[in-house]
């Protein structure tokens, strides 16, 4: 499986061109979709206060773990838990993680195309002038009329998926990482240019004030479920995504100036990437929210928030069609560099076994595709067809995001604090300090499996129970 000690799918050529391909990963959909509208819907500050412990707490220690184990595996997740568990002298049943993980990328990959999708559509619209000077109620009209219309999302999410999938059959690092080195940053740049307007807008204050008003009465375990579930989903964890990057991940570079190797830090790359993938959920909010308020909208309605209000505050802006048009064309980018990282841990297993590239690629995005149209139809003719926690759309969401990815990432963390051996995973990470060192490892052996599994028990329960 492996060329000498290089393995086949290919590797990052320095530690920033992986930051920039993980934090690609990370930041996209659950950023700038997701996150606002989980917010609006389960109340604001409070949710967004949890959200953020989950990330501090429980996320970057478990991407911590799977960096290290993707890197010192070298392969697929499934290969690489095969190969670590062998390693560790335990079941090969631990490679049921690169299993799970890989199924939870293809339900995740199936609606995430959909949503994008939306993007493409939006691109065109908004480069034609259709949102000059339009209403509220004008802007949720229309987004109402793109939803009503499967065919047409049909068609969007049939040529995200293709577009998926022609980079996937490329090879992740070819190519990649030129394109995130330039669109990061723009991205990051309009953002700030996008809050800056926010403030000016007479709902700015309300919407900050939504965002970090910390009103705990509103939290329910249900919206704990879901900030767990979100800090997993934003930073791509629990699914094999981080842990296949990893594996492409050098241990040494050569240092530029005094061409001696130097060791790549796990630690610090992973607090680089979280920190980022924080940063622009927040500006999202911050940009959507006083849109929100200044404008008389809700909050709380779901799905659409993002592709309702922008389009808003980009119609009444000067030079709106441009910034919207550029602002629309970067989510996309950014849902692209997303979404093949879901799709990488089934494409590299299937590499691993003998199959092609390009044959793998359509192999899962074809299947992830015909899913995907559950999805499609959750928003027009399904809509009233609910079952368990809402529509198929929201089944596959809470299904993939809110048990598989926490799950797996339980699972990585117990790997990782429990059946490594202590010294493989000390030398792997080589950190710098030993205290730090040892509270990373109170946290994936104690903290972080005990919060995912309280908060599973009582979604569970919820769930079951018909809450
Ligand atoms: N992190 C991505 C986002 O926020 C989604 C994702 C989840 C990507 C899991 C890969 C794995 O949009």
């Amino acid at each position: 499986m492996k060329q000498g000690d290089k393995p086949v799918h290919g590797m990052w050529t320095s530690r920033w061109a992986f930051i920039l391909a993980a934090t690609g990963s990370a930041v996209g959909l659950g950023n700038i979709w997701k996150f606002p509208y989980f917010a609006g819907e389960y109340g604001g500050g409070a949710f967004v206060l949890v959200y953020l412990l989950c990330i501090a707490l429980v996320g970057v220690p478990i991407m911590v773990a799977e960096v290290m184990l993707g890197r010192k595996g070298g392969m697929s997740p499934v290969h690489t838990m095969k190969k670590l568990a062998a390693e560790s002298k335990v079941s090969r049943r631990w490679a049921g993680i690169g299993y799970m993980g890989a199924l939870a990328g293809f339900l995740i990959l199936s609606f995430y195309s959909v949503i994008a999708g939306w993007t493409l559509y939006y691109i065109w619209d908004m480069a034609q002038g259709g949102f000059q000077g339009i209403s509220a109620a004008g802007s949720l009209a229309h987004f109402e009329g793109m939803q009503a219309n499967a065919w047409l999302m049909l068609g969007c999410h049939t040529a995200f998926m293709i577009l998926t999938m022609w980079v996937v059959a490329r090879g992740v690092s070819r190519g990649l990482e030129k394109a995130v080195q330039v669109l990061m940053p723009l991205l990051f740049v309009l953002l700030i240019g996008l809050v800056v307007y926010a403030s000016t807008t007479p709902g700015f204050a309300q919407g900050v004030n939504f965002m970090f008003h910390f009103d705990f009465s509103k939290l329910s375990g249900k919206a704990v479920m879901a900030a767990l579930g979100q800090a997993f989903f934003t930073l791509s964890l629990g699914m094999g995504a981080i842990m296949v990057y990893g594996a492409y991940m050098p241990r040494e570079v050569k240092d530029r100036r005094s061409g001696q190797a130097r060791r790549v830090s796990i630690v610090s790359t992973v607090g680089i990437i979280a920190l980022l993938d924080t940063l622009v959920a927040l500006g999202a909010g911050l940009v959507i929210f006083p849109v929100v308020f200044s404008n008389g909208l809700e909050p709380s309605q779901g799905p659409g928030l993002l592709f309702v209000t922008l389009p808003l505050a980009f119609g009444q802006m000067p030079a709106g069609v441009i910034v919207g048009t550029v602002f629309f064309v970067l989510v996309m980018c950014s849902a692209l560099s997303s979404s093949i990282s879901l799709g990488e841990p089934m494409v590299a297993w299937l590499v691993e076994r003998g199959l092609g590239r390009p044959l793998a690629a359509v192999a899962v995005g074809l299947t992830a595709w015909v899913i995907g149209i559950g999805t499609v139809l959750s928003f027009n003719y399904w809509k009233d067809v609910t079952f368990l926690v809402g529509t198929f759309f929201q089944n596959v969401d809470f299904l993939a995001s809110s048990l598989m990815l926490p799950l797996g990432g339980m699972l990585i963390a117990i790997f990782a604090g429990w059946v490594m051996k202590e010294t493989q995973a000390r030398k792997e990470l080589a950190m710098k300090s030993f205290g730090l060192y040892m509270v990373w490892r109170a946290v994936v052996r104690i903290v972080a499996p005990l919060a995912v599994a309280a908060v599973l028990l009582n979604a569970l329960i919820g769930v079951l129970g018909g809450s």
